[in-house]
Order: C-alpha cells, then sequence, then structure tokens
C-alpha cells in the first residue's frame, strides 16, 4: 500500500514510537520487546475480528503469529482538509500575539498543519512566529513531528498519552489559568479535553481542525465482517481507536444490527487498546474484557492471545442477568429512587452497613485483618452479602475502603489495630509527585473486582450492588496527612503552595479513580458513590478551586446511565455548585434541613440526614427521629433513606431494627 500523508491514519489511542512507517519500522518500533508466543498459550485457533485500517496487514501478521485466525476489515479514511481557513485564522490570531499556548494532538496532524501552513508563508516565519509561545506535545509522534520541523516542544505528556496525561502535566508544569490556547485536533473534535482546558481557567481554547475521518469508501469488508460476528463465527475482536468503534457501531446501526451486534459482543472477548477506546466502548454501552498493560497494538494482540481463552469459559460460566431480572433490578426502589422515579415505599441502606456494629461482620473480623478481609474477595462478598441479607435493606455496598487505591498509586497502607488508617509515606510535595505510580489502577485493585463479580452472582438479583471510591479531595487529604487529621497543616501547606503540586496529585487522582469505578461497573456494580468526607473544612471559594473541577471531571467520565451518588459532610455552602457537579444523588448529612438542602439541589436526588448518634439512644427516639426525616421527605420522588455519615460501631442493633421498619412500614 502507498501511503501519503493524507491517507495515512493515526490513533489517538495508539501511540507509537516511529513516526516512519515502512513495516520494517512498525516492527522495530511497537513491537520490539513483545516475545512472540506460538505456543499453546495463544489464541488457540479463535477467530480474531480487527478494524484497522492503515495497519491491516501488521495487525493480520501478529494475529496468526500468535495462532489466531485474522478477519481484518478497514473501518477509516482520512478526509484531507485542504481548503482550510481555521488554520490560516490560526496562524494570523499567532502573528498578532493573541495565543500564548499551542497543543499539538498528533504526528499526522502536526506535519500536515506545517503542510498547509507552508503553502502561504515561509518556513522561518512559521518557525519565528511559533516560537514565541509555549508549544506542548500529546505523545511521542508529534514530538517527533515537532522536533523535525525544529520546534522542539517544552511540555510533552507522559504515555498512555491520552488527553487527560495533557491536562495532568499542564496541571504540573504550566497552570493554563487566563492563557488563550490552540489545539490541533486528531479529526473529531474532543469536547471533554477542551471543557477539560476551560475548566483550568483558559479564557480561550481554540481548536484547529487538520483532518477527519470517514467510513472507508468501500464498507463491503467491513458489513461481513460485522456479519462474522452476528454469525457467532468470531471469538474476539479488538479495538485500537475510538474511531474505530463509531464506524463499527455506526455501519451495524445502518443494517438495522446494533442491537444484535451487541447482544453478539456480550458473548465474545471485546479488546480495546487503552483509555480513549475504552471509553467509546463503554459510552455506547459495550463491555471491555481486556485493556493491555500498554496501550500499543502488540501488547494488546499478545495479551488478548494469553487470556481469551479463559475469558470466553468465564463468559460462559458467568450467566449474564436474563432479561426479566434485569428489569427487576432496573426496577428496584433504590434504583427508582436514583432516578427521581415515584416509588411505592421510601428506599434504604446504611452508610458501612457492613461495619462492627454488626455481629456477623465481627464474627468475619475475628479470623482475619482489616486490609485481609478486604483483599480476600469470598470474604469481602461475605460481608456484604450479609450485611444485606440480615437488615434486608434496599441496596448493598461492595465491602472494601476508600483508602486501598493508595497502594497501586504507590504509597504504603496500614490499618492499625484501633482500626484507623496510617499512610506511613505521606505525600507532602512537589517531588512527591514523581513517586505517584502511573501503573493500570484496575491491576492493582483486582481482588475488589473480583468481589464485585461475587457479589453480585450471590446477592438477590433485584437488589442493586453499590460501589464506591472516595472523591479526589477527600483521598488526596489522605495522602497528604497520612492518615485522620485535626489540624490539617499538611494540607493546607499543599493547597497555599505551588498549584502544580496540588493540580498535579488530583489530576492522577481523577484518572485512576475513574478506572477504578469503571471498572467496578463493568464488574456488575449498578450506582457508584464518591465518598467525600473532608470537603466540609474548605470555603465555598476553595471548594470551587481545589475540590469542583476534579470532581466534574471525574463524573464525567463515569459510564453513561450509572447513577452518581456524591456524599460529603458540612457541604451545604455547596450545594449551589454541587447542583452541576454532573452527579445524579447528593448525600446530606444530618446537619441540613431536608427541605432546604431539596429545594437548592434542584433536579436531583438526595439520600440520607438521620444523624448516627440518634441509633445511639432508644427505641422510641429512634422511631421519633427517623419519622421526622420521612415527614420532612413527604415521600416525593427521589429521596432514599440513609443516615448522614456511617453508622458508629457502638451502634445497638435493636435500635438499627427500630430504624428500618419504621421506614419500610411509612407510608406518605
Ligand atoms: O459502607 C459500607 O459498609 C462499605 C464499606 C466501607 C468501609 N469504609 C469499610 C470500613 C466504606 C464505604 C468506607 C469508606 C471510608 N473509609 C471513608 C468514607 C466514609 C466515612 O466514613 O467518612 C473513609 C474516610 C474511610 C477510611 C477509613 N477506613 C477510616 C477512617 C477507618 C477507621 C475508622 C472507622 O470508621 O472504623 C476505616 C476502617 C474501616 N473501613 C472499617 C470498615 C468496616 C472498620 C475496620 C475494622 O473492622 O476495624
Amino acid at each position: 500500500m502507498k501511503i501519503s500523508p493524507w491517507l495515512s491514519l493515526e490513533f489517538w489511542d495508539f501511540p507509537m514510537t516511529s513516526l516512519d512507517f515502512t513495516p520494517q519500522h512498525f516492527y522495530t518500533a511497537p513491537m520490539m520487546n513483545v516475545p512472540i508466543d506460538t505456543g499453546k498459550q495463544g489464541f488457540q485457533g479463535l477467530t480474531v475480528a480487527a478494524f484497522e485500517s492503515r495497519m491491516a496487514k501488521e495487525m493480520e501478521d501478529l494475529i496468526l503469529r500468535h495462532g489466531g485466525k485474522p478477519l481484518v476489515a478497514p473501518s477509516m479514511r482520512e478526509i484531507p482538509l485542504v481548503e482550510n481557513q481555521a488554520i490560516f485564522d490560526f496562524f494570523e490570531r499567532l502573528q498578532a500575539n493573541q495565543l500564548a499556548m499551542v497543543i499539538f494532538l498528533t504526528g499526522v496532524g502536526t506535519r500536515s498543519l506545517f503542510q498547509v501552513l507552508e503553502s502561504r508563508f515561509s518556513k522561518s516565519d512559521i518557525l519565528s512566529t511559533l516560537k514565541k509561545v509555549t508549544i506542548a506535545a500529546r505523545g511521542s509522534k508529534s514530538v517527533k513531528a515537532l522536533q523535525d520541523y525544529g520546534l522542539p516542544p517544552s511540555i510533552v505528556a507522559p504515555e498512555p498519552n491520552t488527553w487527560r496525561e495533557v491536562i495532568q502535566i499542564l496541571d504540573t508544569q504550566k497552570p493554563i489559568l487566563g492563557l488563550r490556547i490552540a489545539v490541533q485536533e486528531y479529526g473529531v473534535s474532543n469536547p471533554d479535553f477542551l471543557d477539560a482546558l476551560k475548566e483550568r481557567g483558559a479564557i480561550e481554547v481554540l481548536p484547529i481542525p487538520v483532518y477527519r475521518w470517514a467510513l472507508p469508501e468501500d464498507t463491503a469488508p467491513l458489513v461481513r465482517l460485522i456479519e462474522s460476528i452476528l454469525e457467532g463465527k468470531v471469538q474476539v475482536a479488538l479495538f485500537t481507536s475510538a474511531n474505530q468503534v463509531q464506524n463499527v457501531l455506526d455501519v451495524a446501526k445502518g443494517l438495522g444490527k446494533e442491537k444484535h451486534l451487541f447482544e453478539a459482543f456480550s458473548k465474545i472477548v471485546v479488546c480495546s487498546i487503552g483509555s480513549i477506546a475504552s471509553e467509546a466502548l463503554q459510552s455506547r454501552g459495550l463491555g471491555i474484557d481486556l485493556i493491555p498493560e500498554h496501550p500499543k497494538m502488540g501488547f494488546l494482540v499478545k495479551e488478548a492471545a494469553e487470556k481469551s481463552v479463559g475469558l470466553l469459559e468465564e463468559k460462559k460460566k458467568i450467566s449474564p442477568l436474563s432479561p426479566v431480572k434485569k428489569t427487576d433490578l432496573q426496577e428496584s426502589l433504590f434504583l427508582k429512587a436514583c432516578r427521581r422515579e415515584p416509588t411505592s415505599r421510601t428506599p434504604l441502606w446504611i452508610m458501612r452497613q457492613a461495619g462492627r456494629y454488626l455481629p456477623e461482620y465481627r464474627e468475619i473480623r475475628s479470623k482475619v485483618s482489616f486490609l485481609e478481609l478486604c483483599k480476600t474477595p469470598e470474604l469481602a462478598c461475605q460481608a456484604t452479602v450479609s450485611a444485606q441479607e440480615v437488615l434486608g435493606v434496599d441496596a448493598a455496598i461492595l465491602f472494601a475502603d476508600i483508602l486501598l487505591i493508595s497502594e497501586p498509586l504507590g504509597f504504603h497502607l496500614e490499618f492499625a489495630q484501633s482500626g484507623g488508617p496510617i499512610i506511613h509515606d505521606p505525600f507532602r510535595s512537589a517531588e512527591d509527585l514523581k513517586r505517584l505510580k502511573h501503573s493500570v489502577i484496575t491491576k492493582g485493585l483486582g481482588y475488589v473486582l473480583e468481589a464485585v463479580r461475587l457479589i453480585r452472582s450471590r446477592l438477590n438479583p433485584a437488589i442493586p450492588l453499590i460501589g464506591f471510591a472516595g472523591a479526589p479531595f477527600t483521598l488526596a487529604s489522605y495522602l497528604i496527612e497520612g492518615g485522620g487529621s485535626k489540624e490539617y497543616s499538611h494540607l493546607k501547606n499543599v493547597l497555599a503552595g505551588d498549584p502544580s503540586t496540588w493540580n498535579g496529585l488530583m489530576g492522577r487522582l481523577v484518572n485512576a479513580t475513574q478506572d477504578y469505578l469503571n471498572a467496578q461497573i463493568e464488574a456488575g456494580a449498578q450506582a457508584v458513590q464518591l465518598f467525600d468526607s473532608w470537603v466540609g473544612i474548605l470555603t465555598p471559594e476553595e471548594f470551587q478551586k481545589f475540590a469542583l473541577p476534579f470532581l466534574k471531571t471525574l463524573i464525567a467520565g463515569i459510564k453513561p446511565g450509572i447513577p452518581v451518588i456524591y456524599f460529603g459532610t458540612q457541604t451545604e455552602p455547596f450545594y449551589p455548585y454541587l447542583k452541576n457537579c454532573g452527579a445524579h444523588v447528593i448525600g446530606v448529612d444530618w446537619r441540613v434541613d431536608l427541605d432546604k438542602a431539596r429545594e437548592q439541589l434542584g433536579d436531583l436526588a438526595v439520600q440520607g440526614n438521620l444523624d448516627p448518634n440518634v441509633l445511639l439512644t432508644d427505641p422510641p427516639r429512634v422511631r421519633e427521629k427517623t419519622l421526622e426525616v420521612l415527614k420532612k421527605a413527604k415521600g416525593r420522588p427521589g429521596y432514599i433513606f440513609n443516615l448522614g455519615h456511617g453508622i458508629l460501631p457502638q451502634t445497638p442493633m435493636e435500635n438499627v431494627r427500630v430504624m428500618i421498619d419504621t421506614v419500610k412500614n411509612w407510608k406518605a
């Protein structure tokens, strides 16, 4: 195949180390370190579908060498924007000193941009104009294109080279507050990236579209491949870009077979090269079975070859929820209330419902430490399911802890005998950004995902399972303080320092938490809750600066259609902002008036409000205070009964029973 810059493709999600597209280079660059396995562990003759265009031949060879039968059909074609006025307008604004930074996202796009500019301006003019501004690059290919042109970038995003790393590196190295920024685009615009730039205070974000993607001129091979998948002839599908996902599903839709394709994908092993392709799959409602350790084609094929046979067997074992059961679940009191639909009675669950107040929990805990309990999926499953069954509440919450994520991020976590967490090597300064690990978070927390799968297989099929994580602010606070705190002096020190330190830490936490929650959803959680227990120490101004933008970015990346509950304490002053943070349900503590909270939170559902200390009194008082909350809620849609914070360890079971019975028997 003859390759011209206009015809060649580059994948947002497929960063390679070489810009030279000759086959020899292709093989030596991304696959150099990937041992080829031709033995029994490979695909073992499975049929593997891929949607490569420029890389079709290479993909085919790789699948063959790993023992699979390749079925590859191109799904994309690049259309040049030769008459691109936007590029000239952009350059004129650069010449007039109206832009402070240019972010280059792709290698081919960068080269093409220069080519278009050179049709009107001299290279020396182009260079001298661009040298006046900050040049940022997303990955190795844009870096190479810039270097070749004589414009080495001063800011380079690290692997896996998605837009999130661009944001993260800007947060740490070059805060963009008050700047005007141009972004070289790679085809379809990425609104999440542009929004994230604006949220960090850029006063203007100017997209420069350089090329667009279209379907191949001849879609017949792609249609045939889709039909093979529908006919059950394919066992593995490999996606290496978001555009592929979009085009494959659009073609299936055009054939009136999108739904059938979804069903077919649910039975086979679906592999995604990295987070952007994964997002595209998840946003269309498709599950992902495998993401390789590195976002490279060689790793994708190698890991798919190693795991597909096993994954296929697993898929056969775990029977998918039958349509009726799925409806039961979606029609559960809890999920209906999250969606603000009317319910026959007020749903309830209890924060920390599997805790020390519960005899069944103490029984499990008498044998293992808290961390061992969290890390043993069988026991975590038992704790979760037994709490839901003993209490008869309307939702189960995964048994885990918000601080588990600190371990794969590179911290040393311990729970002392007294129960309190200790981070032995807390985060204190910009230096510590260097030791934040960027490994795949869902690998380090595989035991939690295993617990979710087990819980979903054992829990009453009509009861929703809530997954959870710490909200970035509270997580960061724990990582900085190293444990519980009264003064928050270390935290305040970091907040008062160079913004890039806080932003860098928060950026990493947002990415990690997003991956973690999406993986919990993928494993079987029907809703997710973010715990922001410490956020109440901030003023509304600080909240807007240090917590809100990160919270919004995080929530925006959670799989659509899944209710997100945001819980914090002393958050009443933040309600005007929380209203638009993206969460569907807001957890309220006992310090607020429920009526007022609901009024201020407008269209959002509300959860909580009973003071956990009420449960330390006596049954008549528990009944009275529970009724008080229920009467305030008035049975209006969109309210979930809960405590205003976690249940206390010394709570008597009798009082818990009285509270639950009162809620279940109350009629508006
Ligand atoms: O709600 C549930 O039942 C799910 C499990 C869950 C736990 N922790 C188990 C746990 C959840 C959702 C959490 C969240 C959590 N963990 C938060 C946010 C909510 C809140 O209470 O503010 C925070 C700040 C943590 C960190 C943490 N874990 C602390 C401060 C402690 C010690 C104090 C305490 O409450 O016990 C823990 C330990 C912990 N997490 C226990 C449980 C059941 C007790 C451990 C034991 O058995 O000794």
